[in-house]
């Protein structure tokens, strides 16, 4: 039934709802540091797995929604710095200090990270143990001592007051963030977002930006929904709306989804120069193609059956991007264009 959704587009497309009616109040999920833990356990043990043995001291995420508490979880497993790249401001300071004492707590517990208490979280973990063999007692004994704890804590009070990242915080909180040149060329180990690539409006963009900001021998590790979203009764519903209806059902919202099928996303990354290490997806038995609208119709039928990704991909080849600015009327649009060195 698309019309109810259609009919809360229409709803939200009134030019002034936004102020009545808050689209981006919360995001459901990182205001529980469970979640984070588990999330941020899932990308690294699995980075582990996939070769890359060792703890990343740096690493930048995409999306980290209600709080901060996947990549404070990197801090406290041994990273340096932290960038936490949004378009919309969801985590405040309480939040995320409430979220860092209980991961405190479940990092001095070795807690096992869940699979039971989040049964729709993807990846599925090949063990449901705490990583001993990455978090040594030596290990945690130095990352959990209080000096260093507190230290965090100042960092999530700075980043909380939008101040820049200074030389000693530990935390730089983008939002909105609007060009690669946010992060440092080359500077990041690790990149990871969960339940985010699905959204991001400027995807080609995006995986750019990814390429410039990691290292040589960094990696980056993404779960990716790819189901409608809230947006239909089906999982692959958001393929079923034209191009106008599609423009109805997302109303004055910053952001819905990008509908880009998991072929996208492959593509994306090979031409930005990344190779992909590990793919794990959700299969879906194939729905009647004639159900779909426009270029969705076309789609290969391995994309019609894939609900959800997770990818994680190691750098081939550095992108250089030149921003290129373009006056249009009033308004001017920044363009990210690479080469290849
Ligand atoms: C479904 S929420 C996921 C939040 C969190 N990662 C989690 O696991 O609960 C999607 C997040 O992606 C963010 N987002 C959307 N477009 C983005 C973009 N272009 N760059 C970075 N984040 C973006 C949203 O603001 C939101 O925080």
């Amino acid at each position: 039934m698309k019309i109810k959704y259609l009919l809360k587009g229409l709803l939200k497309s009134v030019p002034g709802v936004e102020y009545v009616y808050n689209f981006h109040k919360e995001t459901g999920g990182t205001d529980n540091a469970s979640y984070c833990y588990t999330v941020w356990m899932r990308h690294l043990m699995m980075a582990w797995e996939n070769g890359y043995q060792r703890i990343p001291a740096s690493i930048a995420e995409l999306g980290p929604g209600d709080s901060l508490g996947i990549g404070l979880s990197a801090l406290l497993t041994g990273a340096e710095k932290y960038y936490a790249l949004d378009v919309i401001r969801y985590s405040n300071t309480e939040r995320n200090l409430l979220v860092f004492e209980e991961l405190v707590k479940l990092f001095k517990a070795k807690a096992a990270p869940s699979d039971t208490e989040f049964p729709n979280m993807r990846p599925k973990l090949p063990q449901l143990h705490f990583p001993a063999h990455i978090l040594t007692d030596e290990k945690l004994e130095k990352l959990l001592d209080e000096k260093r704890l507190d230290r965090i804590r100042s960092s999530i009070r700075a980043c909380g007051q939008g101040q820049p990242l200074q030389e000693d915080s530990m935390i730089l909180y983008e939002v909105p963030w609007t060009d690669a040149s946010v992060i440092r060329q080359e500077s990041v180990d690790m990149i990871i977002s969960q339940a985010v690539l699905q959204h991001v409006n400027d995807l080609p963009g995006t995986y750019r930006s990814m390429n410039a900001w990691l290292k040589k021998d960094g990696i980056m590790s993404h779960n990716i929904d790819l189901k409608s979203m809230g947006s239909s009764d089906h999982w692959y519903g958001h393929w079923t709306y034209s191009e106008l209806e599609w423009k109805i059902v997302k109303g004055r919202k910053k952001y819905l989804i990008n509908r880009e099928p998991y072929s996208v996303h492959m593509r994306l990354a090979d031409e930005s120069g990344f190779k992909v290490v590990k793919e794990i997806k959700d299969i879906q038995a194939l729905p009647d193609r004639n159900q779909f609208s426009g270029q969705y119709r076309k789609m290969k039928e391995e994309d019609m059956t894939i609900s959800s990704l997770f990818m994680q991909a190691v750098k081939t080849r550095l992108l250089i991007l030149f921003n290129c600015i373009v006056f249009a009327g009033e308004h001017y649009n920044v363009y990210s264009l690479s080469t290849i060195v």
